[in-house]
């Protein structure tokens, strides 16, 4: 039932902040404020020497964020790949490590086949599903539900920020576990993680100013996304988003990859999406956006109130975000990629919810 929206994804756009807050009622008791795993389970990430991560897709962008978290706050080493690839490489694992496999669908045959590599090697299975009755979830020793709910558009949405939520609150346990947060940093983390639904509510406010940006974006017959750090996975995502949906070619690159190949692309005619919230490394993509900008690019600056200040942008040149905290920036980030995608393939009338010769589960390699 798409209930008074066009497509389901839509509804599941905006079905977010009530999802994203299930999910995170799960992992975080904000009384004590502390992360938690579901209740009747237990996890020790205290030990482990690595955290080998595998998923496809939307799922191993999400993967990829969690690196990012895991390492930053837990000081856990991570190996990540996609599922396609892991699942022959031979990677050598370790008893000592433990494996994350992250899936909304819990069927799909690559990541599946990774898991039965790590499981067979001995490790640890640990699953992000969101379909608890599925294969991932059945063969896993560890089940981390996202409480998304069904998820019927084929473009992942809800079930891409609710496996956010759980990886930022993993890695916020296993920082305590591993002795590298203090409390007081692991109470400020919860604290932010709690706003994430009041916030995507925020972000999903914008929603009118983007949709007045998909008529210019449909033009273009490519579109560059960039981002640093945790930024970095939400441009692969963005362009994977904008290809499935409305079938313009577009690639996520690294910002400070730009100079090393991508930037003889550059002229009037490719719009370049720039994901930057004014972090600790704003500066470097800024300049990066420059280096677009003096070869006639077309900037689009996704960032916040102190970001598009030091841009030197026009307004008809970003969108504005709330300020945000850091490990929740790629969750509310999330949002206006979403829509940006969404709202060009409805301008250009392509099948949302199905675009061709996509299905929501692939269980063949
Ligand atoms: C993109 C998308 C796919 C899936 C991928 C993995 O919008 O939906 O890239 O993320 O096929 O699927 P699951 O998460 O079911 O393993």
């Amino acid at each position: 039932d798409k209930g008074n929206y066009r497509h389901f994804m839509a509804k599941e756009i905006h079905e977010q902040p009530e999802v994203i807050g299930h999910t995170l009622s799960r992992y975080l008791d904000l009384a004590a404020r502390k992360a938690k795993v579901p209740d009747g389970m237990a996890v020790d990430f205290s030990g482990l020497t690595r955290l080998v991560m595998s998923a496809c897709g939307t799922a191993y962008y999400a993967g990829l964020v969690g690196k990012y978290w895991f390492e930053k706050y837990a000081r856990l080493p991570v190996e990540i790949d996609i599922a396609s690839e892991f699942r022959y490489r031979e990677l050598p694992v370790n008893p000592g490590e433990m494996a994350l496999f992250i899936s909304q669908s819990g069927e799909t045959a690559d990541t599946l086949a990774s898991l039965r590599y790590c499981k067979a090697a001995g490790l640890t299975i640990g699953a992000v599903v969101n379909v608890p009755e599925s294969t991932i979830a059945r063969e896993a020793d560890l089940v981390f539900p996202t409480i998304a709910g069904p998820e019927i558009g084929v473009a992942s949405t809800k079930a891409f920020t609710c496996q956010l939520s759980v990886l930022a609150s993993l890695a916020i346990l296993a920082g305590r576990q591993r002795g590298v947060l203090t409390a007081d940093q692991e109470a400020e983390l919860v604290g932010a993680l709690s706003e994430v639904p009041g916030l995507a509510l925020k972000a999903l406010a914008l929603e009118a100013r983007i949709e007045k940006l998909a008529p210019g974006l449909s033009r273009a017959s490519d579109v560059l996304y960039l981002g640093r750090s945790t930024s970095y996975p939400l441009a692969l995502e963005g362009a994977l988003k904008l290809k499935e949906l409305s079938y313009i070619h577009a690639e996520g690159y690294a910002a400070g990859e730009l100079k090393h190949g991508p930037i003889a692309l550059i002229d009037e005619n490719l719009p370049v999406i720039v994901i930057a919230p004014h972090d600790a490394i704003y500066e470097k993509t800024v300049s990066n956006m420059q280096e677009v900008a003096a070869r006639g690019g077309r900037i689009l600056l996704i960032t916040d109130e102190k970001g598009a200040e030091a841009s030197g942008l026009a307004d008809r040149d970003r969108i504005l975000m709330p300020a945000l905290s850091e490990i929740v920036a790629p969750i509310i980030y999330s949002i206006p990629i979403q829509l940006i995608a969404y709202h060009v393939a409805v301008f250009m009338g392509t099948d949302v919810d199905q675009p061709r010769n996509l299905a929501k589960s692939v269980t063949v390699e």
